[in-house]
């Protein structure tokens, strides 16, 4: 017997088409994947080598539930750095990854039936974690508008359940970055109706155009209504070793602490050294893999316009292009699973199905250029060729 709890959360739409993907690789047949959503960089030496370390020094107990101090001191400084956030070790905690952080998060705020807005197309995760914890999900359709949510939207979606608003900027799965002026103006209706910002930082470095990611709890009277999801997952490709963090008033930061205690205790002891080297080493590692992400972003861009029936505008951040394809709509492929499915079994070319981030993203596909450049004209090359 199942709580009805657990069943409100929904196998991953990707699922199937990944596991096909991996049937035909079995097969010997030649699969390109672009579903991925880590970068395809190796964890950088420095940040192994203080893992090492921290094995070899005995590092390996419990730790304080909400992580180690000299880490929540480092984050303290790096968004104070990078962030203009103002923010000591009661103001922050660390987590099993950006994930864990938004989970305790979502349990600690919301009560059964509260809303939360958030901008569609979506990553997955956020509705089935906000279905978990009881809450609702209300979807803004942002394709309308580049993909960027606005003040305007957010407004009219208000109601007097609404406890949350999500920004995730930039954005997985579209890529898009919102202005530091929108974000103010949603931060202005937080504070009107008494709601959250919970605001997604997890891309913040990858981005390529003039817009800048901005943090919202960098204003200092919106401090009490944003709450800061990172992770020095994507930023220092460190996706297996589940290090993530939050910042957020003292009080909801003591009160997931409380639920992290009692589910996960602390994060690894281990990764948590390695993530102190992340954030307090050498940064040059970031960049040089954002420089390599905005030459393929570049590529993809211009390859993927001069595939017929593909529409992209230029991708501002994260490492995701999300075309529209409805052109190369038809029947046996009339939607974007049916038509991820035909990329997938004509070019073994495997993509995410817009679809499966809301339905508002059905027209899409998602592609990560988070792959080798070989991999990318090779891919292009194939869906061109059955495309045609
Ligand atoms: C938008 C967004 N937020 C949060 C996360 C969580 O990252 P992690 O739990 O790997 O740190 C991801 C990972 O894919 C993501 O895409």
């Amino acid at each position: 017997m199942l709580s009805s709890r657990i069943q409100k959360i929904q196998p991953s739409l990707t699922l199937a088409i990944n596991a096909k993907a991996i049937a035909m690789k079995k097969q010997g047949i030649d699969v390109l994947k672009f579903g991925t959503g880590e970068p395809d960089f190796d964890t950088p030496d420095p940040i192994k080598e203080a893992a090492k370390r921290a094995i070899d020094d005995g590092f390996t107990k419990y730790t304080a539930v909400n992580g180690i101090t000299e880490l929540k001191d480092a984050i303290c400084a790096k968004l104070k750095r990078d962030n203009g956030i103002d923010c000591d070790g009661g103001e922050v905690m660390v987590s099993n990854g950006g994930k864990q952080a938004l989970y305790n998060c979502f349990m600690a705020i919301l009560n059964p039936g509260d809303e939360v807005i958030v901008p569609s197309p979506y990553w997955v995760s956020y509705a089935d974690m906000i279905a978990v914890a009881d809450g609702v999900i209300k979807t803004v359709d942002t394709t309308v508008n580049h993909f960027k949510l606005t003040a305007e939207m957010v407004e009219q979606a208000i109601t007097h359940r609404t406890r949350a608003v999500i920004l995730n900027s930039p954005s997985n799965p579209t890529g898009a970055v919102m202005t530091r002026e929108e974000i103010e103006k949603i931060g202005a209706l937080a504070l009107e109706h008494d709601f959250y910002v919970i605001s997604d930082e997890v891309y913040e470095y990858f981005f390529y155009g003039s817009t800048k990611p901005f943090s919202l709890a960098s204003v200092p009277k919106m401090k009490e209504w944003v709450i800061t999801i990172n992770a020095v997952s994507k930023t220092y490709s460190m996706t297996g070793w589940r290090i993530g963090y939050c910042a957020a008033p003292r009080a909801l930061i003591k009160a997931m602490g409380n639920l992290q205690g009692h589910s996960t205790s602390n994060p690894c002891s281990i990764a948590q050294k390695a993530a102190l080297a992340a954030l307090t080493g050498p940064q040059d590692c970031v960049k040089q893999m954002v420089d390599e992400f905005k030459r393929r972003r570049d590529y993809v861009h211009k390859a993927m316009n001069q595939i017929p029936g593909f529409e992209l505008a230029n991708p501002e951040g994260a490492f995701y292009a999300f075309p529209k394809v409805s052109a190369c709509f038809m029947a046996g492929r009339n939607n974007s699973f049916e038509f991820s499915e035909f990329l997938l079994e004509k070019a073994h070319v495997a993509v995410i199905p817009g679809g499966a981030f809301g339905k508002e993203g059905d027209g899409y596909i998602r592609f990560s250029y988070a792959t080798s450049m070989n991999d990318l004209e090779e891919g292009m090359k194939r869906i061109r060729a059955v495309l045609n």
